[in-house]
């Protein structure tokens, strides 16, 4: 069966084609290079021994969308990664977050709502609940009113999937991610940030190898135990999994819904202060690091209720905080070797 993932060769999007491919799929990556590497189909080579087709493309050009589809017409699902993601460039050019994210959407669902039926799987994110009120935070919290353009964009592709799936033959399943980290534990792909990394884990991992020389820990007088902000790491292999799953759940229609969300993380909070121990533990480097005053826009925790996805989609978190702060130092030890 042919399933098309777009943004394929990014961080979770070539975690993902590898489990798809191990659970017997054909893959076709559409993916523009913007923020990843052909280089990237080495790593999937080299751990599943098959290679993905790839089609260079720019999910914005309408009609290279639509030939896409006239090529592979036996597409029989969608997971959908290809975005930008840096909140704080969307924030500097919101256009270009409203081009990327939902352009790009409204020409898949396009071509996709003229199948008799499809699945479509969207990378959604746990900032639409913005600072939940209560903890663990349940899928039924209410999205709050967006904190950036990327965010905004993220609630508004899951609207417009909604939408869309009322009234044509697609299935959806939103997935909420949590915070992913980590890399695959054969070190073939992992997290390749370009320039100075924005997100905790690989500014750790790039000062542990030398490449940065101290870390900033944006505020600890956070009403936490310890001072600093506390955030849900799941695995990136873990999440993979969890698309395969939900992907199989549409394809088997065993879904309970045309769309369905689920929270995507292991549970468990750990604060800034919890993953440089996690780090300094499994690397055995010291992480020099100063506090600094709070990042804009950052909330003080976010961790997921992860019950419905356990219970109704039938997926567990199995990898913990130290297996993958492990596997991000050994990928960030390959990637500079
Ligand atoms: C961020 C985005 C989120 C997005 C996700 C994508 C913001 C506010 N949120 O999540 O919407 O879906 O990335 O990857 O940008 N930290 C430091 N020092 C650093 C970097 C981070 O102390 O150098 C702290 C942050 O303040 C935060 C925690 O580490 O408390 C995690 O930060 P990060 O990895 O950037 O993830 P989020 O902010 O949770």
């Amino acid at each position: 069966m042919k399933i098309l993932v777009t943004g394929g060769l990014g961080f979770i999007g070539s975690h993902t084609v590898v489990e798809l491919q191990n659970e017997g799929f054909e893959v076709v990556i559409i993916d523009n290079l913007s923020n990843s590497s052909e280089d990237v189909l080495k790593g999937i080579v080299k751990i599943t021994g098959k290679e993905p087709l790839f089609e260079k493309l720019d999910l914005r050009e309408k009609t290279a969308v639509q030939n896409f589809f006239k090529k592979h017409s036996d597409i029989a699902g969608v997971i959908h990664f290809a975005a930008s993601k840096a909140v704080g460039e969307s924030v500097e050019n919101p256009l270009l977050y409203y081009e990327n994210n939902i352009s790009a959407l409204v020409y898949l669902l396009q071509e996709l709502q003229q199948k008799t039926e499809a699945s479509f799987i969207f990378s959604s994110s746990c900032t639409v609940y913005g600072q939940a009120e209560k903890m663990p935070i349940t899928e039924d919290a209410p999205v709050q009113v967006a904190m950036s353009p990327y965010g905004n964009t993220k609630q508004i592709g899951e609207e417009i999937i909604t939408d869309t799936a009322k009234v044509t033959n697609i299935s959806a399943i939103l997935l909420r991610y949590f915070n992913p980290v980590g890399a695959h534990e054969t070190t073939e792909i992992g997290e390749l940030p370009l320039g100075v990394p924005q997100n905790l884990v690989p500014f750790i991992t790039q000062t542990g190898i030398g490449l940065r020389k101290e870390l900033s820990v944006f505020g600890n007088d956070y009403p936490t135990a310890d001072g600093t902000a506390i955030r849900d790491y799941i695995h990136v292999v873990d999440l993979a999994k969890a698309h395969v799953i939900a992907l199989q759940r549409l394809l088997n229609k065993k879904n309970l819904h045309k769309v369905e969300t689920f929270n995507l993380g292991t549970g468990k909070g750990s604060s800034v202060l919890e993953v440089i121990t996690s780090f300094e533990k499994v690397s055995e480097k010291k992480i020099p690091y100063q506090f600094m005053p709070r990042r804009e826009g950052d909330i003080t925790e976010a961790y997921a209720n992860t019950d419905k996805a356990n219970t109704v989609l039938g997926w567990k978190a199995q990898l913990t905080l130290d297996d993958a702060m492990e596997s991000a130092w050994k990928w960030e030890q390959k990637v500079r070797s």
